[in-house]
């Protein structure tokens, strides 16, 4: 959350920052903002708003600058609240990704600054200004702010006399790139992609001063050298292709990257199952959609592998850790290998000495390089905050990695290969229209249900998160059997509800779970391989057996998609969240 980009060097630093920000705006888009350094003078330019739609940008050029595109945690969306933060004498000037937890008591401490933000980022510029009043230089004094600060967090600090750049990783990602005479620092390497494919890696309590060169140090003091490391892939670069929403099209991209995911070298896919064989507790963990696939994988091993394993959200996990040893195993999931909380989770299983495997679909990311092994997903860049594509392909390497537990990777295989096949058949412009019919009955509904039993429980509840970040529905996911708990009782004349139905031993319960909402007025939606009189409305798919959960939901992203046109919401950006979730 929150994109941060630097830059030092003979080009004019506001147009490189301007670039960069663009392409980090997935992690951020409440307001932007960017200080460039001219002569002794910073310069702030701030909007509130996406920068995608910011027209008229006039920047004061300089060799240097900072940006920042933010993700609002302290403070309103506001003008004030936008990066860069000053000090009191404009001197000083910070962007920061991240948390200070002590914040408030901080802005007590140093309450003889004058503050002009609500937000916790601006102490950092006011007490590095306290130690350059103490004749402190810079950078020093940079470090010594470093030491206040609690929780997770990255930030750079531009200074207009000395001219020079400090950055600080102390829990969420920076990158420095390094050009011919010229320096960049982001949040992702996409950022000065274009510039610079030769990079050095911060490691967390690290920061880097850039003058004329880049000088590496501990947090606590000390100097490091750090390699440079030349970039040999190529971040995919991420187009519509003609599609009008990045969400549709990395929707429609699941006609391929279904055979991607499932096209993992063997090897490496067989040494994982070996080591889920080998482990003494078997842990799932991930957020959001990820962690939707986590449940899915613990059905599945159960299923197919008939083998416990345990799947937790990962900002819940750090409580479970009294239990781990060195023979466990977590496996975290994760598209963007940045997330906060499935990072602590890593850190408190690092603390016990547990092995740790990812399942990734961002090269290079923090996890990856946290990680002991890693398998990457191969979904290709996903843009829209809505996650999709990525989604399927991590259920399908779960599922190939269920059949690999039991010597069963081609039989596995063969079933998935023959999912992507029946994927592709599907999601052709005909399938689409027919969906688009049902998102227009749906459009004004307030409330809408999910139910699945089994592998397709846990996709009822991805299904609503589908709806509720895109449509903006109250919508919520069941297991079918749980509807007399309570759920029943929400559901009216004509209330929507998705039946997930799936060809197996849940099918018929399923079905009579169906029944029972329709009996009391409910609309039935069914995604099924067949139809059935229960359904008022039947989207079909096909015939998936242990990969139901790959086809089912598909129309459901379809569907949310269509819902959050028909409601003019901006699909690719839905309001008040972000792609990369590097806050807890
Ligand atoms: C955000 C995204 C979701 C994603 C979740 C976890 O909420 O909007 O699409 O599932 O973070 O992200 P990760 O990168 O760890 O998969």
């Amino acid at each position: 959350m929150c994109g941060i980009i630097a830059y030092k060097g003979k080009k004019d630093a506001s147009k490189v920052v301007l670039e960069g920000l663009k392409s980090l705006e997935y992690r951020g888009y409440d307001s932007w903002g960017i200080a460039t350094v001219a002569d002794s003078d910073i310069k702030v330019v701030k909007k509130v708003g996406k920068i995608s739609d910011s027209t008229n940008i006039s920047l004061a050029s300089g060799n240097i600058g900072i940006g920042h595109t933010r993700w609002a945690t302290h403070g309103s969306v506001t003008e004030d609240n936008t990066h860069p933060h000053l000090d009191c004498t404009g001197k000083i000037a910070v962007v920061h990704n991240g948390i200070i937890e002590n914040y408030q008591g901080l802005r007590k401490q140093f309450s003889s600054h004058k503050f002009v933000s609500e937000t916790d980022t601006e102490i950092i510029a006011h007490i590095i200004e306290d130690y350059m009043n103490q004749h402190i230089p810079f950078d020093c004094a940079v470090a010594e702010a470093v030491k206040f600060l609690k929780g997770r967090s990255a930030f750079v600090a531009v200074d207009s006399d000395s001219k020079k750049i400090v950055a600080v990783r102390k829990g969420t990602p920076l990158i420095v790139g390094v050009g011919e005479d010229e320096f960049f620092i982001a949040s992702d390497i996409t950022a000065f992609f274009n510039h610079t494919k030769k990079v050095q890696y911060l490691d967390d309590n690290e920061l880097v001063v850039i003058d004329n060169d880049a000088e590496f140090f501990k947090a606590q003091g000390g100097k490091i050298e750090k390699r440079v490391v030349e970039i040999d892939w190529q971040p995919e670069t991420a187009a519509k292709e003609g599609y009008k929403h990045y969400l549709i099209k990395e929707i429609m991209d699941q006609k391929d990257t279904l055979y991607r995911a499932i096209n993992q070298d063997e090897e490496k896919i067989m040494s994982v199952a070996s080591d889920i064989n080998n482990a003494y507790g078997t842990f799932l963990v991930g957020c959001g959609t990820a962690g939707k696939v986590c449940m899915a994988g613990e059905y599945l091993f159960s299923k197919v592998a008939k083998k416990h394993v345990n799947a937790y959200v990962a900002s819940e996990f750090p409580n479970y850790n009294h239990y781990l040893t060195p023979k466990s195993l977590i496996i975290a999931i994760s598209q963007s290998g940045e997330t906060a909380d499935v990072l602590e989770a890593i850190e408190a299983a690092k603390k016990k000495s547990s092995k740790v495997i990812s399942l990734l679909n961002v090269f290079g990311s923090t996890m990856m390089r946290n990680s002991d092994k890693y398998l990457m997903v191969n979904a290709g860049a996903e843009r829209a905050v809505v996650s999709t594509k990525a989604t399927t392909a991590q259920l399908a390497v779960i599922t190939l990695l269920t059949y690999a537990t039991v010597g069963k990777l081609q039989e596995g295989k063969l079933l998935l290969m023959d999912v992507a096949e029946g994927v592709n058949d599907m999601l052709n412009p005909r399938y689409e229209e027919y969906i688009k019919k049902l998102a227009e009955m749906l459009k004004d509904k307030n409330d809408m249900y999910i139910i699945g039993r089994s592998l397709n429980y846990p996709i009822a509840l991805e299904a609503a998160i589908k709806l509720q970040e895109t449509a903006y529905i109250h919508a919520e996911g069941f297991a079918g059997g749980e509807l007399k708990h309570g759920p029943l009782a929400l559901i009216d004349k004509g209330t929507p509800c998705i039946a997930l139905v799936a060809n197996d031993e849940s099918k018929d319960e399923i079905i009579s779970n169906a029944m029972e909402i329709k009996s009391r007025g409910g609309f039935i939606i069914g995604i099924a391989p067949e139809n059935n009189e229960v359904f008022d409305y039947w989207i079909k798919v096909p015939d998936a057996g242990n990969a139901s959960p790959i086809v089912n939901i598909i129309p459901v992203q379809i569907l949310a998609y269509h819902i959050a046109l028909l409601r003019n919401h901006d699909p690719d950006k839905p309001r008040n969240l972000a792609k990369s979730v590097t806050v807890k």
